[in-house]
């Protein structure tokens, strides 16, 4: 099988596709013949052995593949080879063929796509721990999503709109994301490319909720966007550092914490999938399920072959990519 190989850390685009030796499944695990393969941000820290986990050379990358299972290991008594599943892992999704934990391993509905099960693979996870496990929203709340022309940014539109938000505020820094932001679900959009962000993002926020403010921020951005949505906050409102697409971790000033009894949290994904793996599957079934009744619909703006996985990379390094690009690995030889 061939796979992209990392063997040293270094440059996000210095991986190598090469020829392996057929995976075999250890006892727990199985094998999926990966169709498609989700890119994402992480990634390129994690070639680069910047992430918070650094897998042991050499290794594949890749977060979440959408394929079907191909060979059990000793003990696996859920999946079967034929099997549909998406295989969320650490790490290895960019490959042909991908060992993981059965646990890991959630079976597809088959109206669903492989390109748009991979696309669900990280960020919708995130969108869903995010706005349910960490700022506990209620349906009929309000929620400001920054960096909505991204990945966790339209996964969290649409995923809060699933779960009932009333009105979901989009925040992106060009008028044609902001366009695509409300075809995908957002009902207002600001604009976070504006001079005096800090009072002006506070004034439009406070305009399309009443007055009230905003009960929960999604924030995978940080930097400046994170002080100014903070303040745009309603009273009880919560807050939720993803990420820091910006490249700069913002401080949060507690005096805002306490003036309006807001709280800030923090989520990383991965930690449930290792943590609470029935927690993480229910949660995968969830998405799936408001994927059948056309809640929310994964949007795909490019796909590539294996190969050019350092192509769509770049792409979401250089800010191009509007939703997902996703590695399709059958048309990839
Ligand atoms: N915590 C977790 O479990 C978890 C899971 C997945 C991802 N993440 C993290 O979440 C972050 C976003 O991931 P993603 O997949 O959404 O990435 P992405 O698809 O590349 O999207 C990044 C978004 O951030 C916006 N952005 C970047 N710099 C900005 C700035 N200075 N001001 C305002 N907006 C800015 C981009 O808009 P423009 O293109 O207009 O700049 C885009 O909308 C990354 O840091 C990633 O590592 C965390």
């Amino acid at each position: 099988m061939r796979a992209v190989v990392v063997e040293e850390y270094g440059a996000f685009n210095s991986a190598l596709v090469k020829e392996l030796p057929d995976p075999v499944p250890g006892p727990g695990e199985v094998v999926v013949m990966v169709k498609a393969a989700d890119v994402n941000f992480p990634d390129m820290m994690v070639i680069e052995g910047t992430y918070q986990v650094k897998p042991p050379l050499p290794f594949s990358p890749g977060k979440a593949a959408a394929g079907v299972v191909e060979l059990v290991g000793e003990s696996v008594t859920t999946l079967k080879p034929g099997d549909r599943v998406l295989a969320c892992v650490e790490y290895g999704a960019y490959a042909e063929k991908l060992v993981a934990r059965a646990d890991q391993c959630h079976s597809m509905p088959n109206e669903i796509s492989y390109v748009k099960a991979a696309a669900m693979g990280l960020v919708y996870l995130t969108a869903y721990f995010a706005l349910t496990d960490r700022a506990y929203l209620q349906p009929g709340e309000s929620v400001f999503v920054l960096g909505a022309k991204g990945g966790v940014g339209v996964a969290s539109v649409q995923v809060a709109k699933a779960l009932g938000a009333a009105t979901v505020i989009a925040g992106v820094r060009d008028a044609e994301h902001g366009r695509n932001a409300e075809c995908l679900g957002a009902d207002h959009v600001v604009d976070l490319s504006v001079d005096n962000l800090r009072n002006s993002l506070r004034d439009a926020v406070y305009g399309m909720t009443d007055g009230k403010g905003c009960d929960v921020v999604i924030d995978p951005v940080g930097g400046d966007a994170c002080a100014a949505a903070l303040r745009a906050l309603a009273w009880r409102g919560r807050l939720v550092v993803v990420g820091f697409a910006s490249g700069d971790i913002p401080e949060i000033k507690a005096s805002y914490l306490l003036v309006k009894n807001i709280t800030a949290t923090g989520l990383q994904v991965s930690d449930y999938r290792d943590r609470q793996p029935e927690t993480f599957a229910a949660a995968q079934a969830a998405l799936f399920q408001f994927y059948h009744e056309g809640l929310i619909d994964p949007y795909v703006s490019k796909t590539v072959p294996l190969d050019r996985y350092a192509e769509a990379l770049d792409d979401i390094r250089s800010g191009r990519v509007v939703g997902k690009v996703i590695l399709d690995v059958d048309n990839g030889h």
